[in-house]
């Protein structure tokens, strides 16, 4: 289909983008398992947490041994089996607030804070000592520290329930199960009492809370330093941080090597599915796909204050450009999708970073690069998102071979990624970063007009300004500047 245009800078345009013929599904199958798209996407919440990859999958395949030796009923395993995938959906909420307390990357702060017994003021005193202002001077480590210090004990429960509760919030959003969002509400509590956020002792934490907690724990040692350590760690926090029902259950199998064997082998997804209960399968239909990737922009869009609702609106302009070259309604709602899931692989990406109150280095900005291909990554995982997986990986190549991860040039962008590109940029100029300030569309247009058929696709930069003329696309910065101000209110 060829659509006659006016261009404002370089006169009339015509479509030669054949929206017909390029605007295939980027999602091959409309119905799949839930637990397939979720265990995929649960390696993204693994490197917001600085995990292996693969703690959700390993810690849900503990978590469902632990249920079956409870022997638990079927409902009860369903819930469970998807808290345990899905138990770090609030991981990123507070990772700017751990950047900006510790001065040190999130990331490796959450996983090593794994390894320690932080209820123990030694040891999380030595933690913090050892982790805040990495490289600085003593003052800054003193300073930083004292930062820690008075924010005490109420600062961690607050980091624990900013996690929490925006971690129940989202498994509601995705329509699981109350007992699920419960479970992740759960997720840090200890059976004496000491955990956080709300001090539940005993019973009163709900047994799937207990089994997350106990699971998850078990991983991060069974994969740091083995089967003995993680069974030993169980052992000494028996009756105090988990409940010893648990611990003797888990204690029950622990010589079952084949068990732990598979939990180090090369297909966890497939293994997953095997610990579904199948009279309580979940299929993800086009609504569930389209909640999922709404629940993880949000997850993406919780990492930097900076970045406070970026995927959103990326996913609404990709559809609108979509809209103006007649592309059909099922492309649109693929290209929302893409828009919405294109930036998962800034979850791998430290909020030292994503967040310095200035321009970033040469070393820091090959970091920000990877998320690209991160996002390819992480997306590739789900059989049927291999399109948009090809697309989300692409959005920041340019048409003249310049741009990144696989440097693609011309012919080799497809068009979705054409779409999505000018979406990305236009969403992020029109935004604020910590080193300038917002654009207005007028500046954003005499930017990438130059840029046009070098880097950015004219015809889709021209289907932007085509869209922009006949609504009203509120700019989002204002929301941003609350976002920073709840962040630094909180510090
Ligand atoms: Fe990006
Ligand atoms: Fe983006």
């Amino acid at each position: 289909m060829n659509v006659t245009l006016s261009h404002p800078v370089s006169g009339p345009t015509t479509y030669t983008n054949n929206a017909a013929a390029n605007s295939g599904r980027l999602v091959s199958a409309p119905i799949v398992r839930f637990s397939e798209i979720i265990s995929a996407l649960s390696v993204a919440l693994d490197i917001t947490q600085g995990h292996p990859k693969g703690h959700c999958m390993r810690s849900c395949l503990i978590g469902m041994r632990i249920s079956e030796a409870l022997k638990l009923p079927t409902a009860d395993r369903s819930a469970l089996f998807y808290a345990l995938l899905l138990k770090d959906l609030g991981c990123s909420s507070n990772a700017a607030k751990m950047a900006h307390l510790f001065g040190a990357d999130d990331q490796q702060l959450k996983h090593s804070m794994r390894l320690i017994d932080f209820t123990s003021p030694i040891q999380a005193l030595t933690h913090c000592w050892k982790n805040c202002a990495p490289g600085g001077s003593t003052i800054e480590k003193l300073m930083t520290m004292a930062a820690i210090v008075r924010s005490g004990a109420e600062g961690g429960r607050k980091i624990s329930e900013i996690r929490c509760e925006r971690g129940a919030e989202i498994a509601r959003m995705l329509q699981l199960s109350e007992s699920t969002a419960r479970a992740i509400l759960d997720l840090d509590e200890l059976w004496n009492g000491g955990g956080s956020p709300c001090r539940l002792k005993g019973t009163d934490i709900s047994l799937l809370g207990r089994i997350c907690g106990l699971a998850q724990n078990v991983e991060v040692f069974f994969t740091a330093y083995g089967l003995n350590a993680a069974c030993d760690m169980a052992r000494q926090r028996r009756g105090k941080w988990f409940d010893p029902q648990l611990v003797d259950a888990l204690l029950g199998f622990q010589h079952e090597a084949e068990f732990w064997n598979r939990l180090n082998g090369p297909d966890l997804v497939a293994d997953i599915s095997r610990w579904e209960p199948e009279d309580a399968m979940l299929l993800a239909d086009d609504d569930c796909l389209d909640r999922i990737s709404e629940a993880f922009a949000r997850v993406v869009d919780a990492k930097s204050p900076w970045t406070f609702l970026h995927s959103s609106r990326v996913a609404e302009i990709a559809v609108g450009i979509s809209s103006q070259f007649g592309c059909s309604l099922g492309f649109q709602q693929d290209m929302r999708r893409v828009g919405l899931l294109h930036d998962i692989g800034k979850l791998g990406v430290s909020n030292l970073i994503l967040d310095k109150p200035g321009k970033p280095t040469e070393e820091e900005y090959a970091q920000i690069r990877k998320h690209a291909e991160y996002s390819q990554l992480i997306l590739s995982q789900v059989q049927s998102f291999q399109q948009l997986a090809e697309v989300a990986g692409g959005h920041h190549e340019r048409l003249d071979g310049h741009g990144y991860h696989r440097s693609l040039a011309g012919n080799e962008i497809p068009f979705a990624t054409r779409i999505l590109t000018v979406a990305d940029i236009y969403e992020a100029m029109t935004a604020k970063r910590p080193y300038r300030e917002a654009m207005e569309w007028e500046q954003v247009l005499q930017i990438l007009s130059k840029d046009a058929g070098k880097g950015v696709d004219p015809e889709c930069l021209e289907a932007l300004r085509i869209w922009l003329e006949k609504r009203q696309f509120e700019s989002r910065v204002e929301s941003q500047l609350e976002a920073i101000d709840r962040l630094v209110a909180e510090l």
